[in-house]
């Protein structure tokens, strides 16, 4: 029925096709077969360069403040402009949260902090595909924002917007509900994660700025900027000093705010610690980066992460939990830079057995992860609200650690990667749906 009045459509308005002027020559999507074309330096997989375009417009449309003029998401309208003006400070900017128009600072830096590890790893992919320049775009509109929002060593902001108001407003952005009031951590009611995730993000990007990559086969992205580099430099040690040195001791931010534990309560901040501390390893040398290793390895042993890998109890990589990205960085790490682990008990062997024990128990079904019929990693709870998305985590630190030839055997290596491209494969249409991102 369908078929038969479009076709009558057609045949009715043969000239009245669009509106506007076609381009020329046209944009047409890749061709199906272009998939199944394996990436070279010169010529990248075109149906992966455009997955990767596409990811860094998605962060386009989640922008707020006053848009710039080369805004590529002709729907968006400038938002939120008086942010901060209850603190007497300018925090607009940023980017809103999921479907909703609070900033929330504890899952913004995860996501710049994964983005910028990403780079780090595999930056020659947006340089064939012709991203860097949306990839810096995309960094610098969260990270000018995460600057704002830490205009003094001990004090961070960590939501803007109130989430039951926002949440009770399903509309465009030129009528988002006020008072929109600005929540912070500070030195006597301090917020241990977010303070550590935040300087994460800041000392990952910090590394890609500065010309870095994990490893000497890769070469850096060109995005080297020094003055940036040293902004983003001062901020990641600051947060790092008052998420160790606040005088309210330690504690999870939503004892601070607890405004923010509706949505993103988190379980703990040993992990946030321990992150952080590996990523200011890496931008570090001598004596300091030793010290931040040793204080990683530190906050792994008393936060007893490292039973958060073993079968039964494997954790999820995500927003709140880091525990299997601490695993990996660190094992890169230690390859990348012997000396910095070799004064340490805890060198690339032990970060090997305990990623691979994670990985072998996902893989060989050991632990509390399984597989659903038609093939996605399931965790139980963690899955339930975002079926895609421990899977694709999982599969991306596979691949990473895998591609990095840090394995301990090629079999592993082998069997990591086979999995990976497997979740990935089924999170793009091959399940049995037959359509990319089925809910289950
Ligand atoms: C790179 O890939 C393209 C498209 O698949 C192919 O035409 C070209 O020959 C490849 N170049 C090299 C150096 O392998
Ligand atoms: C990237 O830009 C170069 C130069 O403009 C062009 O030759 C190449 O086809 C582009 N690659 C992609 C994946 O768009
Ligand atoms: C932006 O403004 C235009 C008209 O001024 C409106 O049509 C559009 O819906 C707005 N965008 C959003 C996301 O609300
Ligand atoms: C410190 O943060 C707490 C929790 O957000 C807040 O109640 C308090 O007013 C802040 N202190 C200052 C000096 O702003
Ligand atoms: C970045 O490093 C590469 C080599 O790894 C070098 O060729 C390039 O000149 C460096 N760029 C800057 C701006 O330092
Ligand atoms: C480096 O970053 C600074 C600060 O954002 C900016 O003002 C400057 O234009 C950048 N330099 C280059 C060469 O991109
Ligand atoms: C925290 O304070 C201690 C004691 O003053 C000091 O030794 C340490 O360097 C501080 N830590 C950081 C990360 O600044
Ligand atoms: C080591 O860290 C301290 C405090 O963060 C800093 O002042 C000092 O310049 C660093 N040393 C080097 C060699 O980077
Ligand atoms: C290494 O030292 C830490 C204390 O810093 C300790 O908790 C941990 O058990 C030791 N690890 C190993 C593998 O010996
Ligand atoms: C997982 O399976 C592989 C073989 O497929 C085996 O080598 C490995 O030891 C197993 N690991 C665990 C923890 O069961
Ligand atoms: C991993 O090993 C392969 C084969 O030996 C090599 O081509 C590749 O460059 C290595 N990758 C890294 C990141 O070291």
């Amino acid at each position: 029925m369908l078929l038969v009045s479009s076709l009558l459509l057609l045949v009715t308005f043969p000239t009245v096709l669009a509106q506007l002027p076609l381009p020329n020559p046209p944009y047409t999507p890749p061709p199906p077969d272009q998939g199944t074309h394996p990436s070279n330096a010169s010529t990248p997989n075109s149906q992966w360069s455009t997955l990767l375009g596409n990811l860094l417009y998605f962060y386009d449309e989640q922008r707020s403040g006053k848009l710039p003029s080369n805004e590529r998401v002709s729907w968006r309208n400038d938002s939120a402009l008086d942010d901060g003006s209850d603190v007497g400070l300018d925090l607009s900017g940023g980017y809103y949260d999921a479907g909703d128009y609070v900033k929330y600072t504890f899952p913004l830096s995860f996501t710049l902090m994964s983005i910028c590890w990403g780079a780090l790893d595999a930056g020659q992919g947006y340089e064939a595909a012709n991203q860097t320049a949306y990839l810096d775009d995309m960094l610098r509109w969260g990270l000018d924002w995460l600057i704002k929002a830490h205009p003094s060593p001990n004090t961070l902001f960590v939501q803007v917007g109130d989430g039951n108001l926002d949440n009770a407003y399903w509309g465009g952005d030129r009528s988002i509900p006020a008072p929109r009031p600005s929540y912070q951590i500070n030195n006597t009611s301090p917020g241990t994660d977010a303070a550590a995730q935040a300087s994460a993000a800041f000392a990952a990007c910090l590394s890609l700025y500065s010309n870095r990559t994990l490893s000497a086969s890769s070469s850096p992205l060109t995005m080297a900027n020094n003055s940036y580099a040293s902004t983003l430099r001062s901020h990641a040690r600051d947060l790092y000093t008052f998420a160790t040195n606040a005088t309210g001791g330690m504690q999870t931010y939503q004892t601070a705010v607890p405004q923010s534990a509706d949505a993103y309560a988190s379980s703990g901040y040993s992990d946030e610690l321990a992150i952080a501390a590996l990523f200011l390893a890496l931008t570090d040398s001598g004596v300091n980066a030793s010290t931040y290793y040793s204080d990683a390895v530190r906050w792994y042993f008393s936060g007893n992460l490292e039973q958060q890998l073993v079968a039964g109890d494997e954790t999820v990589f995500n927003w709140d939990s880091k525990t299997p990205g601490i695993a990996v960085l660190a094992a890169q790490l230690a390859a990348a830079n012997p000396d910095l682990v070799s004064g340490s008990n805890t060198t690339l062997k032990v970060w090997q057995s305990a990623v691979e024990g994670y990985f072998d128990a996902i893989v060989n079904g050991t632990g509390r992860s399984y597989l659903t019929q038609g093939g996605l990693l399931i965790f139980p709870g963690d899955s339930d609200e975002a079926s895609l998305n421990p899977a694709l985590n999982v599969a991306m630190l596979m691949t990473r650690y895998a591609s990095a030839n840090l394995t301990s055997s090629q079999a592993a290596q082998a069997r990591y990667l086979d999995f990976a491209q497997r979740q990935l494969d089924y999170a793009l249409g091959k399940n049995p749906m037959s359509v990319p991102r089925p809910r289950h």
